[in-house]
């Protein structure tokens, strides 16, 4: 029984991907290791947004060449830097499969023909192969319906939350975003399809929902009509509310612009849908915005805000922001800040400019250098965590639902869960409560996370 070991970079789609990969994988008879040195196979799901997450990836594989040559591993890399890179990263890395974002369903195939291949080369004379050059497969072509392949899980025991990727690709061309180009066009599964995958997950346990795509509230804009107003997703989203046993749904990651009325009102007839949205502002200058093709301005995006604690007041508000974007200045900059102020985002990723291959942004003209992104990168920072401690003091005393996801990582002893709003609760339990939600009242807090006592609620 061949070993797989598979690591992935990147977001949560590239995560259920790998999932799917898996899964096919151990159906054929593969098992899974979480030991890189004891694979016969090992693959790289890759992420291409920023250059450091691909640096990291080929920096990897570079050290598994030089330390599994000998033993005929099979060594690949998929996903979004395999699709564009293609055959420049099959020759630069000399890996044996490259496959992209539209063919993870044929990896299995794959990964057969390339072991079968080895252990024939290995049988035969040694001096045949003196020369030590592989043979790749590089697959990196387009397929219509690849939407559809993503849709099998491999749940551990106990797993209550999992990921249900219900499109792929993005129209939007946001000029720095190279996701266009590895994901490539908006292409929806239907609402059918997607119900029948959760009732499944929730038969085996499943009680919260992530549904994913990379720009998930325009799903179905092209595929699906409109439905006494209400657009795709919200269909979507009533459909999947109505399956019996799911306790909890997110979506995961939307367009500002994907917010209309028909969505914003969901959250007020859809208890299931989390008291959380991730809202991706990248900048809060306007001048800057529009270089970003971003479609909205700041007041747009503070109305929205507006408009959504309108139904929900305990929203958690989450976001991503970029900052040395070409031709940012320091008023831009602190344009952001102020936003950032305005809005109290509950917690917000902030990522420093990388220039991607071929997107319009590369070529502008104002790059910023890289101490200033890194200063307003620290600055920014500090800002956020500020204003995240607060979010997290204010909750103290009070009672928050959590759906315990078992023991926490950084203690062992104690169990972790989150709340609607996607904040980590650490406290002590027990096996009962593994699995369960419940509330628990808030005793205190680092910044970072929550503590909390459940007993205190049993008694
Ligand atoms: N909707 C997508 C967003 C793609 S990337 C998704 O989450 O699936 C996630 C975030 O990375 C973006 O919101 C943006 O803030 C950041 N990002 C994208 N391209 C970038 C670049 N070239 N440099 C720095 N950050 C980038
Ligand atoms: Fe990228 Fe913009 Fe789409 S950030 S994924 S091009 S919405």
């Amino acid at each position: 029984m061949p070993k797989v070991f598979i690591k992935t970079y990147g977001c949560q789609m590239n995560e259920r991907d790998s999932e799917q990969v898996a899964q096919m994988l151990i159906r054929r008879g593969y098992s899974m290791t979480a030991d890189e040195n004891e694979a016969d196979v090992v693959l790289l799901n890759t992420c291409s947004v920023r250059d450091m997450a691909e640096q990291k990836a080929i920096g990897k594989m570079g050290n598994l060449i030089h330390r599994k040559r000998g033993q005929k591993a099979v060594l690949g890399f998929l996903g979004c830097m395999a699709q564009s890179r293609g055959p420049e990263l099959a020759k630069m890395m000399n890996v044996d499969l490259v496959v992209g974002t539209q063919k993870f369903h044929k990896v299995a195939d794959y990964v057969d023909d390339l072991l079968a291949r080895k252990r024939a080369e290995a049988e035969a004379e040694e001096a045949l192969f003196m020369d030590d050059v592989r043979f790749s497969i590089v697959d990196i072509e387009e397929e219509a319906g690849s939407q559809e392949t993503i849709r099998d899980h491999t749940l551990k025991p106990g797993q209550k939350t999992a990921f249900v990727s219900i499109m792929q690709g993005c129209n939007m061309h946001c000029t720095f975003c190279i996701v266009p180009y590895t994901r490539g066009p908006e292409r929806s599964r239907s609402i059918p399809e997607i119900v029948r995958e959760v009732e499944e997950l929730v038969a085996r346990g499943v009680k919260e929902v992530t549904l994913l795509g990379q720009i998930v509230n325009l799903y179905g804009r092209h595929e699906f009509p409109k439905v006494d107003g209400k657009g795709p997703f919200v269909q979507l989203l009533e459909a999947v509310h109505a399956v019996e046993g799911l306790e909890r749904l997110r979506f995961t990651s939307p367009h500002p612009i994907g917010y209309k009325s028909d969505l914003i009102e969901a959250f007020r007839y859809l208890p299931k849908l989390v008291e959380h949205v991730h809202l991706p502002l990248q900048s809060g200058s306007d001048r800057i915005l529009k270089r970003m093709h971003r479609t909205y301005s700041s007041r747009k995006y503070l109305e929205l805000v507006e408009r959504i604690r309108a139904v929900r007041p305990e929203m958690a508000i989450t976001t991503d922001i970029i900052v040395g974007f070409p031709g940012e200045t320091e008023e831009d900059f602190q344009a952001t800040c102020g936003l950032v102020r305005e809005v109290g985002f509950d917690n917000a990723f902030i990522f420093k400019y990388s220039q991607r291959k071929d997107t319009p942004a590369a070529a502008m003209d104002g790059q910023v250098p890289e101490e200033e992104k890194e200063r307003r990168h620290q600055e920014l920072l500090a800002l956020v965590n500020e204003i995240a401690r607060e979010k997290m003091e204010a909750l103290v005393g009070s009672h928050v639902e959590i759906l315990c996801e078992g023991p926490s990582k950084t203690n062992p002893e104690r169990l972790t869960g989150r709340t609607r709003g996607n904040k980590i609760v650490i406290f002590e339990g027990s096996d009962r409560h593994v699995g369960q939600v419940f509330d628990v009242k808030v005793t205190r807090s680092s910044g970072f996370s929550m503590y909390g006592d459940p007993a205190i609620l049993d008694a």
